[in-house]
């Protein structure tokens, strides 16, 4: 049984790749959390909103944004009953507004993550962690937090030697 879950929110959909936008079939961090699984056995649950931001890029920023301003807590979809079998829990999300997206704050207060390790992964097009680190450290203040990896999100296909090493550098590897 997998000790390790990777907890991901990501968005398919239409997104800014590079200069142009893009409907993406899946999400630069769901592609990151697939390199994570053809590297070490872990679970993987999907962090996703009840009522999903629109599929249209600019529209989703503002939706977001709004989100991000008042502090918002989206519902969930669902949430693993629970988190005793795991000893490490790997959070990857894009980088939104300089912190992660208000649904994985929802994610992070449905539990008390007291001595698991706890391994940030953000996909960003610029703003690495951003502030994230420092919000997980208020919202986890018990767990163990591990050292975090920024990843390119347009990067994500050549990512995988960069996910090793963190991997390794985390002792799951
Ligand atoms: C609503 C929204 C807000 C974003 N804000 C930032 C940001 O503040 N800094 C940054 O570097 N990238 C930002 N990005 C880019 C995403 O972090 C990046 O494209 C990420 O890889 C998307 O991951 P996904 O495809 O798994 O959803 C933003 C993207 C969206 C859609």
């Amino acid at each position: 049984m997998a000790k390790t879950l990777i907890a991901y929110f990501s968005r398919r959909d239409e997104n800014q790749v590079g200069y142009s936008k893009k409907f993406l079939e899946k999400g630069h961090t769901e592609i990151a959390a697939d390199k994570i699984r053809e590297l070490i056995d872990a679970d993987k649950f999907e962090i996703a909103m009840k009522k999903p931001y629109s599929r249209e890029y600019s529209a989703c920023m503002e939706e977001s944004k709004r989100d991000y301003y008042s502090d918002a807590r989206p519902e969930l979809v669902s949430l693993p009953v629970s988190l005793d079998r795991y000893d490490t829990v790997i959070l990857a999300y894009p980088n939104y507004w300089g912190t992660m997206p208000m649904a994985v704050f929802t994610f992070l207060e449905a539990f008390d993550f007291s001595g698991k390790k706890l391994l940030p992964l953000c996909t960003n097009e610029g703003s690495d962690m951003g502030r994230s680190e420092r919000d997980i450290e208020k919202l986890c203040p018990k767990a163990i937090l591990g050292t975090g990896l920024p990843l390119c999100g347009s990067g994500v296909d050549t990512s995988k030697p960069h996910i090793e090493r963190w991997l390794k550098e985390n002792g799951l590897l």
